[in-house]
């Protein structure tokens, strides 16, 4: 779509009480901004003008423009929204139409955005105009219609009468315009008002005297037009957009045991008969195979989980793959780089990173293993411990296939245990172990007579 859009995101959001610039404050795991500029990359638009003001440095560190032109605009003092328009006004290509968004308003849906303009392009001498109407419309600009019922203007709360305050239909700040016309108004706007501001809703009325017609469009729903003022109204759009994502996953034939207690913040995929018990969060790209089912509490981040594998309660799982039919957990911790192969069991208390389990092998309770290449068919024994870390260097641990690794034993890498060993509990490998064979360095038992335990000072 060929639609330029202008991001207002000068504000301070003092109500946030927050040192961080409102628009950062994230929903979903992402800031707001990021989200209206993510929607416009979603509706096609090619460039995004960000008018930036408070905390300009870190909101324009704060923001990705993947895939869509972005370019920053300072607005050093904050004159109204009328004002922050204008400053973008040279970077705008006056032959293509504008799309205006404030960036604390993050939750607006492509193509309502994508409605809004194919209204606009319907009459592109007028604008098109977000509004809804709300049974409590304090502090919102209303929006004046003349007998006809046409748009006439729009005017600020502080501004208006008794009378224009019992109107319900208010202005949600997102429209639609022709950008030569856009520089014209804007141009014309003056401070003239209860607010001391240049107010961008000014131009509503030029473009009626002008003789042409705004255009007004309500959104799908109503969260999609609400701002971020306060942490509380934060907190209620995230539940809103939660529940919003849930009854998504749930419609693709996820079951979700409570979609109330739900948190994605990312991008999720499943497979057929996923199921995903209370309080999983779920960060960045996570992919899920059919069959899946993740227990409560369950933290997963850039991963795959193979089909049929079972994440049993309590477990954090951050950039790893995991096969199919799987078992990890309860309170498993696989960090970045682990790759666990079919059929591989994960049980409590172990930490993998950087390494891989091969088909078929356990380590069931208790241990850590890092940099390791672990073969097929391996058993590692409770409190085994890969000692991967030299103070200095990470060294390597490799397990060939079939080896039985005793309980409580340190493998100190770099070291290679052969095919089939078994090292007996308690050992620490120092040396790399042929294939098929006993390896065992422990002190040998004894037995001392007559030893009497020590007894208590009277
Ligand atoms: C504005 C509208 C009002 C509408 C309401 C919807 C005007 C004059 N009023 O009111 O009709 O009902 O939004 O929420 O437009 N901003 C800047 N620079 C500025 C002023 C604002 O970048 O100088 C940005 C803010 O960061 C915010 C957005 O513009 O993202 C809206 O500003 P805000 O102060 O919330 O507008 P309101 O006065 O509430
Ligand atoms: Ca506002």
């Amino acid at each position: 779509m060929d639609i330029q859009v202008i991001i207002l995101a000068a504000g301070k959001g003092s109500r946030m009480k927050s040192r961080l610039p409102k628009v950062l404050h994230k929903l979903a795991g992402k800031p707001l901004v990021q989200h209206v500029i993510d929607n416009c990359k979603s509706m096609g638009a090619k460039h995004c003008h960000l008018v930036v003001g408070h905390g300009a440095e870190l909101v324009k560190e704060g923001v990705i423009g993947e895939n869509i032109e972005l370019s920053f605009v300072e607005q050093k003092e904050q004159l109204g929204t009328g004002h922050a328009v204008k400053m973008t006004l040279e970077g705008l290509q006056a032959d293509t139409p504008t799309l205006i968004l404030y960036g604390d308003v993050p939750l607006t849906h492509h193509d309502t955005l994508s409605q809004l303009v194919d209204i606009y392009l319907a009459d592109p001498k007028g604008i098109a105009l977000m509004t809804c109407f709300l049974d409590e419309p304090t502090g919102y600009g209303r929006i004046t219609r003349g007998a006809d019922n046409l748009v006439t203007g729009i005017v600020e709360h502080k501004d208006a009468t008794e009378e224009q305050r019992e109107i319900n239909e208010i202005n949600t700040g997102i429209l639609c315009c022709n950008s030569s016309q856009l520089i014209e108004w804007v141009g014309r706007l003056n401070n003239d008002n209860a607010q001391g501001e240049y107010y961008l809703t000014d131009i509503i009325a030029m473009c009626v005297e002008q003789g042409n017609q705004v255009t007004t469009a309500q959104p799908a729903y109503l969260y999609e037009v609400e701002g971020i003022n306060t942490l509380r109204q934060l907190a209620e759009l995230e539940r809103v957009w939660q529940l919003e994502m849930a009854q998504q996953l749930m419609d693709g034939g996820v079951t979700l045991t409570d979609p109330a207690r739900f948190d994605l913040r990312g991008t999720l995929s499943c497979g057929s008969d996923v199921v995903i018990d209370i309080n999983c969060v779920i960060e960045g790209r996570v992919i899920i195979k059919e069959g899946v089912t993740i227990g409560p509490n369950v933290c997963l981040k850039d991963c795959t989980i193979g089909a049929n594998s079972v994440i049993k309660a309590n477990s954090v799982i951050e950039e790893a793959t995991i096969e199919n039919e799987c078992s990890v957990g309860p309170f498993a911790r696989l960090r970045p780089g682990t790759l666990l192969k079919s059929d591989s069991h994960i049980g409590n208390f172990v930490e993998i990173k950087k390494s891989t389990l091969g088909h078929g092998s356990k380590a069931g309770h208790l241990a850590y293993i890092g940099d390791a290449e672990v073969g097929e068919k391996v058993n590692i024994g409770a409190g085994t411990i890969t000692c991967n870390y030299d103070g200095a260097n990470k060294h390597k641990t490799i397990i060939e296939d079939g080896a039985f690794i005793g309980s409580d034993s340190q493998l100190v890498a770099p070291v290679r245990v052969g095919k089939n060993v078994t090292v007996g509990a308690g050992s620490t490998i120092t040396k790399d172990v042929q294939d098929d064979v006993l390896v065992i360095s422990r002190v040998k038992q004894k037995e001392i007579n007559d030893w009497k335990r020590p007894v208590k000072n009277k």
